[in-house]
């Protein structure tokens, strides 16, 4: 076990290396209360051996840059092995790196570079679903219709007279059925399996007590190497509704099941059968129980496409996970009273069952929020954009309001999760060409949906080198824009005004001045366009309105752009105090 978490390390390390941002890992901390998780996409971080994808020795060499940054912990996206037809959230061995990756003794080493330098670890798990090609479903494949082996998938007979028919009208969240018809070892087409994502992404059956103790020895395996929680995959959707009845989501619905929040709190959706099932609560109580045997402050957060927040805090009960992503931050137009309503409403409702809430505004499935904020509009999540888009982002208005919407989320309570890159300021890449592409949900739609390749792109850490220096070889599995130089993390560092120094000093304030533990107590005076509140002493000021706004008396800590004339002009974000 990590000596990070046991009992007697004296119950905190102090990182020997690396400037002091004053990062300890201290016991008992409850630190995911208020933590900054930066979540690494192992494909695009940064790749060690040259064949164009980023992989675990590459991520444990660049561990000093989110040392250098001040995060808290970092959150790895799936390493494990997989055939890769839904980039590793295809898992056909829960317990072992994929080669591309490397090993585990190459996660060992990440890991307790990680905490030597201050850093919690969490990883992946993907529990809704596996690969088509893990030895269970294999196994489902070669085994009788009723058999032991087919009760751990959800195997149906079809409809229709044949059962030609799939079992259901379910649709796949990546577009097309939800449903394969196999074909039995006599070779007559047989029964139909479930896969809420791809085909090669069987659905397990939760009903099963057998999957209950696998995923349980899968948790504690990687407790026992010592990692300090979990991102708990698609959350919501590992409990279908008893019979599987028909379901036909509402057009605006987003592909994992956002935009019906107003709805269900007018009571007129249904919740889908196969999201947000009650009986998901019991898995996270047994799952919470799993954790709390192990000592250091190990965390569940979970993946939970729901809304209203009120729904979504009951996945955050005392007795459940410690945190939920707050999709319904990142969904929330970038309009003053809405921040206003989405902030609120979220404390409120993390609060009422003692939970903190969480702040994220990008991440592997969705449009950066440094194009997406450039967009009149950015069409339903997981759809991505691409060369035919209609409306392409503004690029200089998406930049200045990323910085001053990341400049709010990080002078807020709670704990925020950056995405690689974001702290670059990166953009959506546009124009990958199709045959660079890899997400499913681009081929299961035909190219009607461009998917999420854009925001994957391998992000850039040197100016003027092959692969910006993601790669030794200058080889990167999705091409990078020219004219990334810019970004490029060597680029920006020391250079005043520079997204990544803007970044750097937000989470140093927060850090010193306690802001993730602190309290939202709205200022009035200031106009409807404007965010404006008081977290621990600090004042922080967002103008999302045309008109310029005054400043209060006092010192900038932090402006999201420069400032003139003691004025905030538009789409920008200010941190104040007075002494
Ligand atoms: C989650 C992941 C996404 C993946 C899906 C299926 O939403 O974030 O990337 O495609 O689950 O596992």
């Amino acid at each position: 076990m990590s000596s990070v978490n046991s009992p007697d390390s004296g119950a905190s390390l102090r990182s020997s290396t690396g400037p002091d941002t004053g990062a300890v890992l201290v016991a008992g901390s409850e630190w995911w209360r208020s933590a900054v998780i930066y979540q690494i996409y192992p494909r695009s971080f940064a790749d060690s051996n040259g064949d164009g994808m980023g992989d675990l020795a590459g991520i444990s060499d660049r561990l000093p840059a989110l040392r250098d940054l001040g995060v808290d912990a970092i959150w790895l996206s799936p390493f494990y092995t997989s055939p890769q037809n839904d980039a590793g959230y295809d898992v056909a061995d829960y317990c072992d790196v994929d080669p591309r990756f490397g090993t585990l003794a190459d996660f060992d080493r990440l890991q307790r570079e990680a905490h030597d330098l201050g850093m919690r670890v969490i990883v992946d798990i993907v529990p809704n679903h596996s690969s088509n090609e893990h030895a269970w479903f294999q196994a489902a494949l070669a085994s009788p219709v009723g058999s032991v082996e087919r009760s751990r998938y959800i195997f149906r007979d079809g409809s229709g007279e044949n059962g030609e028919l799939p079992p259901n009208n379910w649709q796949s969240i990546f577009g097309g059925n939800a449903w394969t018809r196999i074909t039995e070892a006599d070779g007559t087409p047989g029964q139909w399996y479930l896969h809420l994502f791809d085909r090669s992404q069987p659905d397990l059956d939760w009903e099963n007590p057998w999957v209950h103790d696998r995923f349980r020895d899968v948790l504690r395996f990687w407790l026992d190497r010592g990692v300090d929680g979990f991102r708990v995959d698609v959350a919501h959707g590992m409990v279908k509704a008893a019979g599987l009845p028909d379901y036909t989501p509402p057009a605006d619905a987003g592909s994992m099941g956002g935009g019906l929040g107003d709805e269900l709190e007018a009571g007129e959706a249904q919740i889908p059968p196969y999201f947000g099932q009650e009986g998901v609560h019991e898995i996270f109580r047994d799952w919470r129980r799993v954790l709390d045997q192990y000592e250091g402050d190990r965390a569940l957060v979970a993946e939970a496409w729901v809304e209203p927040l009120s729904r979504l805090a009951e996945w955050v009960r005392p007795d459940e996970m410690h945190q939920a992503f707050n999709f319904t931050y990142l969904e929330t137009d970038w309009e003053a009273s809405a921040l206003r309503r989405t902030i609120d409403t979220s404390i409120s409702a993390f609060g009422e069952v003692g939970a903190p809430s969480t702040w994220v505004l990008s991440n592997h499935d969705v449009v950066r929020h440094a194009s997406r904020l450039g967009l009149d509009d950015s069409g339903p999540q997981g759809a991505g954009i691409g060369p035919l888009t209609p409306g392409k982002p503004d690029a200089v208005l998406g930049l200045r309001r990323a910085r001053a919407a990341s400049a709010l989320m990080l002078s807020l309570p709670g704990s925020a999760y950056v995405y690689q890159g974001e702290e670059l300021g990166l953009p959506e890449v546009i124009d990958l060409p199709d045959a660079f592409r890899e997400d499913p949900t681009f081929f299961r739609t035909a190219g009607e949906r461009y998917g999420r390749d854009g925001c994957r792109v391998p992000i850039p850490w040197e100016p003027g080198v092959p692969a910006y220096g993601f790669s030794p070889s200058g080889e990167s599995w999705l091409p990078q824009p020219g004219d990334w130089d810019d970004y490029a993390r060597s680029a920006q560092a020391g250079r005043p005004g520079s997204t990544l120094e803007l970044y750097r000093t937000a989470l140093r304030l927060r850090r010193e001045r306690e802001l993730g533990l602190g309290a939202v107590e709205w200022l009035p005076g200031f106009r409807d366009e404007v965010v404006a509140f008081r977290n621990s002493g600090v004042t922080v000021i967002s103008n999302l309105g045309e008109v310029p706004v005054e400043l209060p008396s006092g010192r900038v800590l932090l402006s999201s752009e420069d400032l003139r004339e003691g004025v905030l002009p538009t789409d920008t974000t200010v941190w104040l105090v007075e002494d």
